[in-house]
């Protein structure tokens, strides 16, 4: 069965392609390669053993689509590809809009040409915005979002949700992510950010190598145990099973939403204190101001997927920045361009 892959050679479609490529899927990879590099193909063909078709283009593309399905008979498209970054939405919000909306629907036109009809789209813990309670269940109401990325998230997911309602041969998987960190256990795959990374995870790996000096851990007076904000943390790996779990809604019509976390709440201090355990080296931290925008402690009720997707995360928070501490020693300096 040939799965399209947007996105696939970044951090998560990385660990998904794999992922499938051991449950007998054939994942096709579409990427433009903003935000990720063609050696992470070696990586994954080291792993599995299979070298996985790939496709440099981009998801706006659709003459460069239109080529892509007519030259593969193609089941189901994951949908990884888009940007990312809070803070870089807030200052080019029409960047955001234009890549994960324009992008996203792009995409679904071209699949309704081919009469592909699946689609399992990246979503974010994010859309649940900050006035739900805690812990997130997926009936809640989406939306009062701070920032423009988690607006082109919850547009993209009302987009294929309308889609769906209009042609109700679709299913439309939507699955929100709360914090994926790790990686894969043989270090060879990771998280790459270029630059200086926006989340705390490989953050706190680059302070543990000695690339960075401390971290900046942003509030501790939030009303948490110890005050500084708290979060979902899921690994990458369970995460990357999440989706070929959701595959099986393949002949399923209907708009189906699930969590993929832990549904286990820890603080960036838990987190630093994990790593530390880790790594045997002292992570240093200071205190410092909130950064705008971020929300006190959210997490997962993860009833949903277990029941209904027989999925369940696995790995706790040791296994996590183990590994991510593994793939940061492995590969100090990031994927190399070429291999
Ligand atoms: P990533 O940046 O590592 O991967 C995204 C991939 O998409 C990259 O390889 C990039 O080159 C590619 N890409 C970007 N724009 C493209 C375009 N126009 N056409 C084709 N390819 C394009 O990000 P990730 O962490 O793997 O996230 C994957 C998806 O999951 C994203 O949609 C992201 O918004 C969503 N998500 C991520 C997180 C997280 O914390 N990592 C949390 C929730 C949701
Ligand atoms: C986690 C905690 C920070 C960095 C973001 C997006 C979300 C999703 C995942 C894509 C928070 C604290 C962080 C640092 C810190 N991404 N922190 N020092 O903000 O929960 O979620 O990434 O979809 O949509 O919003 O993740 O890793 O940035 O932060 O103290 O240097 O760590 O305040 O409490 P976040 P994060």
């Amino acid at each position: 069965m040939n799965i399209l892959v947007t996105g696939g050679l970044g951090y998560i479609g990385s660990h998904t392609c794999i992922k499938l490529i051991e449950a007998g899927y054939t994942p096709i990879i579409l990427d433009n390669l903003y935000n990720s590099k063609k050696s992470v193909l070696n990586r994954i063909a080291t792993i599995t053993g299979k070298m996985p078709i790939f496709y440099q283009g981009d998801i706006r593309d659709t003459v460069y689509l239109t080529t892509l399905f007519s030259q593969h008979p193609i089941q189901a498209v994951i949908h990884f590809a888009g940007l990312k970054a809070v803070g870089e939405s807030v200052k080019n919000p029409l960047d955001y809009y234009e890549v994960n909306v324009q992008g996203s629907i792009a995409l679904a036109q071209i699949m309704r040409q081919h009469q592909v009809k699946t689609i399992i789209f990246s979503s974010s813990a994010t859309v649940y915005g900050e006035k739900n309670p805690v812990p997130y269940f997926e009936h809640y109401p989406t939306g009062n979002i701070t920032n423009p990325y988690g607006w082109s998230k919850f547009m993209v997911e009302q987009c294929l949700i309308d889609m769906q309602k209009a042609d109700p041969e679709w299913s439309v998987v939507l699955l929100r992510y709360f914090n994926p960190v790790g990686a894969h256990p043989s270090g060879l795959i990771g998280e790459d950010p270029q630059g200086i990374p926006n989340n705390l995870m490989p953050y706190i790996s680059q302070v543990a190598i000695g690339k960075r000096e401390y971290v900046s851990v942003f509030g501790d007076d939030y009303p948490t145990k110890d005050g500084t904000g708290v979060r979902d943390y899921v690994h990458v790996e369970d995460l990357a099973l999440g989706h070929v779990a959701a595959l099986k809604k393949h002949d399923q019509a209907g708009v189906h939403i699930y969590n993929l976390g832990n549904g286990v709440a820890k603080s960036v201090l838990d987190v630093i204190q994990a790593y530390h355990q880790a790594c045997q080296r002292v992570i240093p931290y200071k205190i410092e101001a909130r950064r705008p925008g971020d929300l006190p402690a959210f997490w997962a009720d993860v009833t949903k997927a277990k029941q209904e997707l027989n999925w369940q995360a696995h790995h706790t928070l040791s296994d996590m920045v183990q590994d991510s501490w593994n793939w940061q020693q492995k590969n100090p300096h990031g994927y190399p361009d070429e291999e």
